[in-house]
This record gives C-alpha cells, sequence and structure tokens, in this order.
C-alpha cells in the first residue's frame, strides 16, 4: 500500500513513512531544481524540499491550512528563482495564476525560463515595498505568499494584504528574523510581528520552522 497521502483539504502529499513533501507534477517528466519525481497511484510526484522552502517546512511542522486550491490566483512576493512557486504552480494547476514579485534582475531572469515551461508563472521585476509600480499588472488574489527577507517585511505584507487579498483570501508571511534585527531574540521578533498583523487580520496559524529553516516563523491569515 502507498505512504503517499493527500493532507486533507488540499492539493499537497505527505510520505507519512519517509516524512517527505510532494505535489503532483503539472509537466510530467519535467524537473527545473534537480528535484527527485516518483511515480505512485498512477501519478507523478515532485519532492519538495522542506530545507529550500519555507512553504514546504510549515507543512513538515504540521500546518493544516495551507490550503492552496486548483484555479487559485497567487501574489508572490520574492518569487527568486521560483523554486517554491514552481510547486505552488503544480498545486493551483493550468487555470490558476502565480503573479512573481521580485527586485533582483538576476533571479527574475531564471523566473522568466521557468515560466517559458510553466505557464502559469507570470514573473514581474518590482519591489514589494512599492505596490504601485506592479498594482496595474495583476488582479485581487486568492493568495497573497510573501517571502522577502526584510527589514520592513511585515509593513510590505499588511499593505499587499489589505490591497491585493480578496476578501476570504489567504496570506502567508515567512518572516526572517534576521532580516529585522540582527539582535533581539527570535521569539521576540515573531511575537512583535503576530501583534501587528493580528491588530487587522485574524491569524490563522503560526509555525517557528526551526530546525528547517533556521530563525523563521510562518504565520498565515484570513482576510
Ligand atoms: C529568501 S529569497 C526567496 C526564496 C523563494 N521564496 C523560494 O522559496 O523559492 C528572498 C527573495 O526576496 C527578494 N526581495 C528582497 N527584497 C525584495 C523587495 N523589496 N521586493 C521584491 N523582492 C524582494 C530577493 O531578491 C530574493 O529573491
Amino acid at each position: 500500500m502507498s505512504n503517499i497521502k493527500p493532507l486533507p483539504g488540499t492539493e499537497i502529499y505527505i510520505d507519512t513513512k519517509k516524512r517527505r513533501v510532494y505535489t503532483t507534477n503539472l509537466l510530467p517528466g519535467k524537473t527545473h531544481f534537480m528535484e527527485r519525481l516518483r511515480r505512485d497511484q498512477g501519478k507523478e510526484f515532485r519532492e519538495w524540499d522542506p530545507t529550500r522552502s519555507k512553504l514546504a517546512a510549515a507543512v513538515m511542522k504540521g500546518a493544516p491550512q495551507v490550503t492552496i486550491k486548483k484555479g487559485d490566483i497567487i501574489l508572490y512576493l520574492g518569487i527568486s528563482h521560483g523554486y517554491t512557486a514552481s510547486f505552488i504552480s503544480d498545486i493551483i494547476g493550468d487555470e490558476g495564476i502565480i503573479f512573481g514579485v521580485d527586485s533582483a534582475p538576476r533571479v527574475v531572469r531564471d523566473a522568466l525560463l521557468l515560466s517559458r515551461e510553466r505557464k502559469n508563472i507570470i514573473p514581474i521585476l518590482a519591489d514589494a515595498s512599492h505596490l504601485t509600480t506592479y498594482l496595474s499588472r495583476i488582479c485581487a488574489v486568492d493568495v497573497l505568499y510573501q517571502d522577502v527577507a526584510q527589514k520592513k517585511q511585515v509593513d510590505i505584507f499588511l499593505e499587499n494584504c489589505r490591497i491585493c487579498l480578496k476578501p476570504g483570501g489567504m496570506g502567508f508571511l515567512a518572516v526572517k528574523a534576521r532580516s529585522i534585527d540582527v539582535k533581539k531574540p527570535a521569539k521576540q521578533l515573531f511575537e512583535e510581528a503576530r501583534r501587528r498583523i493580528e491588530k487587522e487580520f485574524k491569524i490563522t496559524d503560526f509555525r517557528v520552522l526551526d530546525p528547517l529553516e533556521k530563525d523563521h516563523c510562518m504565520i498565515m491569515i484570513k482576510k
């Protein structure tokens, strides 16, 4: 019997025995990041490394709220080379869209190459702290995912959730403590971020991602 089971209500799969995370490959036979492929139950699964992706780390740490669905429209702030985005691309399928913003031209070039194969990814070269520079190129989104490793990461998240996220939409903020302050304890910085966010949005889940992602946490909200 197969050990790969879907997380209830999600398109994310877990190998309960080996503690591995998977999505079903939107482009069977194709890999982009040397990820392992596995055939099981007549499907092809892509292995999602939780030490390379804070979203996969949150899943491994037991987050139950990662209910990104087929057809969802995503605003991804800090898409970088597109590692995590490629797995979200599997989850949302051909009907979904990822608007992937990043301020570094070198990584946006890689994301552009990825988007030639994964047609549901639209890379955008822009600074997430200047929403007006990309607002006209996106639409209201079902999910906002942010991983920008910036001092003002909470402000960026709040502003983008206020303007871009649909009512009822979900927000995921990967907080990197060391980008906010190099000296303060991570736990204190996570608590400060939580307190600021819960003044405006309902926090649905909170996970510290250590040791998979050191000094990081994931805050999930519902608008
Ligand atoms: C930790 S990496 C993201 C990794 C990626 N989320 C993944 O899991 O595959 C952080 C990214 O945020 C981008 N970034 C930092 N500040 C930004 C800003 N103000 N606006 C947009 N992108 C930013 C960096 O260029 C970098 O690519």
